[in-house]
């Protein structure tokens, strides 16, 4: 039997599904501190982890496999599953009448289904027809409500980034192919120094089977996702389509060109902005500076700037590099860092659906 809130109203019960991968393991870190919400929590996975105990703060938790079963008495659930399975498992929950918010790339630009940022687009929540929630990209994530205080205050034009995306962007495989790469270069001080001589050896030692298309470790990689026309990949489309639903900007003209780093957790973000109206620096800094979620960390003389080793494993997002082209009034330049696996990803999923709770 759930716990009852102080209204008297019974808590509602909590399902993630997916709780044993990337993003799954930061849902359950994060979920203690916001345990008083929730009535049973549940998690579930493939087959590979079925059975095994989690630990959510003093609870331990026996993984269930995903299944009609799972969903029995569950009021909300989140799905941290990937694409390929999250349309079915999802569509079946809603049918039930749970309410679900989903990760996966699956339901984020239908039209019929909401995607939220609380502190951007709160009152999307309860305008989910078919009882699905979105959540949004973690790239998006990065800069989304930096660019919603800056719109709020000065109208957003247009937008061109540059993303910096950390290899657990593609979840535990992601994360263990850097590591893999990682541990087959140490030691050899020449590498990095001839062309492909870093491909060579990881092929060599690893084999070409990778989840990214080049070698990661002392390398770069432009080109994120899978090409969908014209020169553009599906992460740069994305970048483009989310930004634009979440601001409610459908015409928000967005040039995206999205790189992998060999940075383990948290997404990096360049930002060229061009407003309606002349931004001047130091009250757009300001503005950052009160807007919740973001920690402005910028000044160039000492010099102070987020970096992406510096801020994994924190909430907020770290914005820095403020400056304005000397003859480019309507425009601002800034650097952003966020952790892909939290705010991006966990954290905003569990914010939505303690919005969802408040509104059942
Ligand atoms: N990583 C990010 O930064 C990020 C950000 C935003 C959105 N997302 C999205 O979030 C979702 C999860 O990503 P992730 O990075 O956490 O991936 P991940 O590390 O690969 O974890 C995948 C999870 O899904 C489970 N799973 C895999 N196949 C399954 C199946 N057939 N049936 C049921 N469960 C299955 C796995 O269970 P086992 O442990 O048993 O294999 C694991 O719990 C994806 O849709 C991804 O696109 C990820």
């Amino acid at each position: 039997m759930a716990p009852t809130t102080p209204r008297g109203g019974r808590r509602p019960n909590l399902g993630i599904v997916g709780g044993t991968g990337a993003v799954g393991r930061v849902v359950l870190q994060v979920l203690p501190m916001r345990r008083h919400v929730w009535g049973a929590v549940s998690v579930a996975a493939a087959s590979e982890d079925v059975g095994h105990v989690v630990r959510v703060g003093d609870e331990d938790l026996t993984v269930a496999p995903v299944g009609p079963d799972f969903f029995d008495d569950l009021d909300v659930a989140i799905f941290d599953i990937p694409p390929g399975i999250a349309g079915e498992w999802v569509e079946h929950a809603a049918a039930r009448g749970i309410v679900c918010i989903d990760n996966s790339t699956v339901f984020r630009t239908a039209s019929d289904v909401p995607l939220v940022v609380p502190e951007v687009n709160p009152h999307k929540v309860g305008d989910r027809p078919r009882g699905i929630i979105a959540n949004p990209g973690a790239t998006v994530m990065t800069m989304i409500d930096v660019l919603a205080v800056l719109h709020g205050g000065w109208e957003l034009q247009s937008l061109v980034v540059t993303t910096f995306q950390a290899a657990s962007g593609l979840g535990r495989a992601g994360i263990a192919r850097l590591h893999d790469e990682l541990d087959v270069i140490h030691g050899d001080r020449e590498l990095g120094t001839r062309p492909g001589d870093v491909r060579r050896l990881v092929e060599h030692e690893l084999g070409v089977a990778s989840p990214f298309p080049a070698p990661l470790a002392l390398n770069i990689i432009p080109f994120v996702g899978h090409h969908v026309g014209a020169g553009w990949t599906s992460e740069e489309t994305k970048v483009r389509d989310e930004t634009r639903k979440i601001l409610d900007l459908p015409d928000l003209p967005v040039s995206a060109t999205c790189v992998r780093v060999p940075v383990v957790s948290t997404h990096s973000v360049t930002v060229h902005a061009t407003f309606g109206r002349r931004i001047d620096v130091a009250q757009a800094r300001q503005a950052l500076v009160e807007a919740p979620g973001v920690v402005v960390l910028d000044d160039p003389d000492e010099p102070e700037f987020p970096t992406p080793n510096d801020v994994v494993g924190a909430d907020p997002r770290f914005v820095g590099r403020l400056r304005q082209g000397e003859d480019a009034p309507t425009t601002l330049d800034l650097f952003i860092c966020g952790d892909n696996l939290r705010k991006g990803a966990a954290l905003n999923m569990l914010q939505t659906a303690e919005l969802v709770a408040a509104d059942l």
